[in-house]
């Protein structure tokens, strides 16, 4: 049984929070709000409670967690080695949407970590998920999609998922960001970014200037080798085939519409049942073709993109096709995010013109 619980999302009541928080401290469950994407947390000293996270999500065992921590001294607690670039980072973007890993410490419990002998922690800006964490304990969490689904933003994509899977569950609302946290990994020199999000990588380097952005970060096929884990576990993935059309030149948004009607033609002309997701500014352009059109935000503000993401990818199996065609985006600031999220959604299916 699965208790559900709505809270203000600017001022969530204590006596709401602290059920939840009970939850934690009993080694249970809790689904929360975070300012990227929903989180399916628990205890993260406690292996009995973060094993019942790999169980709700169906998540392979050796993909590890991000523990989740209200105050600095909970960083202390559960890194062994807090190098001076991670203060700085953290004076910098705590409370926010970035993660460090760094060395773990012996307290926290080898299920979060999958074994590795790193951590990755993150301070969330999230009224809710800072409550909780205060009146509870560092938490581990996950994002609270059953594992491959894209990550949860709205609340009725938390209780599709989680619903009779978590033990509770408090509802506040959509998420502000839509795309889950950035992460640089900090036990490597020179430092590397593990998975762009909400904080830009041209604000990292201001703190990190040798940060490094491997083709992985891009959501771009590096070799077979990297490739394997990703194809394992196919990540945001809907079950409608996606195929990403991506321009080497966004300022000319015509080139851009016509690489995807030669697509959709060319889907068309196999008999396909052909939708578009397209963005505010290039919407209407394909009117004229007749096929069911999703918009996912403006580019001139990619933040809209990254909130609507995910709700767009979850709705694309209702708008009954067989192919959708997704436009790509400029990979400037949260377009990094974007473009990884749709790469890996898409299986790496993607048209270049
Ligand atoms: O915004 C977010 O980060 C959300 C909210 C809930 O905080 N969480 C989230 O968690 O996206 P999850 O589990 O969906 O993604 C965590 C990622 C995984 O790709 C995992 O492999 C990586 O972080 N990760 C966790 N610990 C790591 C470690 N020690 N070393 C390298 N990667 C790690
Ligand atoms: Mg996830």
């Amino acid at each position: 049984m699965t208790i559900v619980l709505r809270v203000d999302p600017d001022n969530p009541r204590k006596d709401i929070v602290a059920i939840a928080a009970r939850a934690i401290l009993d080694e249970k469950t809790v689904v929360f709000p975070t300012e990227t994407v929903y989180g399916l947390g628990a205890s993260a000293f406690s292996s009995r409670a973060v094993k019942r996270i790999y169980v709700a999500k169906g998540r392979p065992l050796d993909n590890p967690l991000i523990v989740h921590i209200s105050r600095i001294s909970h960083l202390y607690e559960v890194a062994d080695e807090v190098p001076e670039e991670a203060v700085k980072l953290a004076e910098r973007f705590w409370p926010g949407p970035l993660t460090m890993v760094l060395k773990k410490s012996r307290s926290v419990a080898k299920e979060v970590t999958a074994g590795l002998p790193t951590v990755a922690v993150r301070m969330p800006a999230h009224p809710v998920a800072r409550m909780l964490i205060d009146m509870s304990t560092p938490i581990a969490a996950p994002s609270a999609n059953i594992s491959g689904r894209p990550s949860p933003t709205e609340e009725h994509h938390v209780l599709l998922d989680m619903l009779g899977r978590a033990d509770v569950i408090l509802l506040a609302g959509e998420t502000v960001f839509g795309v889950e946290s950035t992460i640089v990994d900090l036990t490597r020199r020179p430092p590397v970014l593990l998975r762009p999000g909400p904080i830009p990588v041209e604000m990292l380097k201001q703190y990190l200037p040798d940060l490094v952005v491997p083709p992985t970060a891009r959501g771009v096929r590096e070799s077979d080798v990297a490739l394997a884990p990703g194809m394992k576990y196919r990540h945001y993935a809907p079950r409608t085939r996606l195929i990403v059309v991506e321009s080497d030149d966004y300022s000319d948004l015509g080139k851009l519409v016509e690489g995807v009607k030669k697509v959709v033609q060319e889907a068309m002309s196999k008999g396909l049942r052909v939708a578009i997701i397209a963005s505010e500014e290039t919407a209407s352009m394909y009117r004229d073709i007749g096929v069911p059109i999703a918009v996912v935000g403006s580019r001139k503000n990619l933040y809209t993109v990254a909130r609507r993401l995910f709700t767009v990818l979850r709705d694309v199996d209702r708008l009954g096709v067989d192919v959708a065609v997704v436009e790509g985006f400029e990979e400037k600031g949260i377009g990094l995010a974007i473009m990884n999220r749709i790469r890996k959604a898409s299986g790496y299916n993607v048209v270049k013109i």
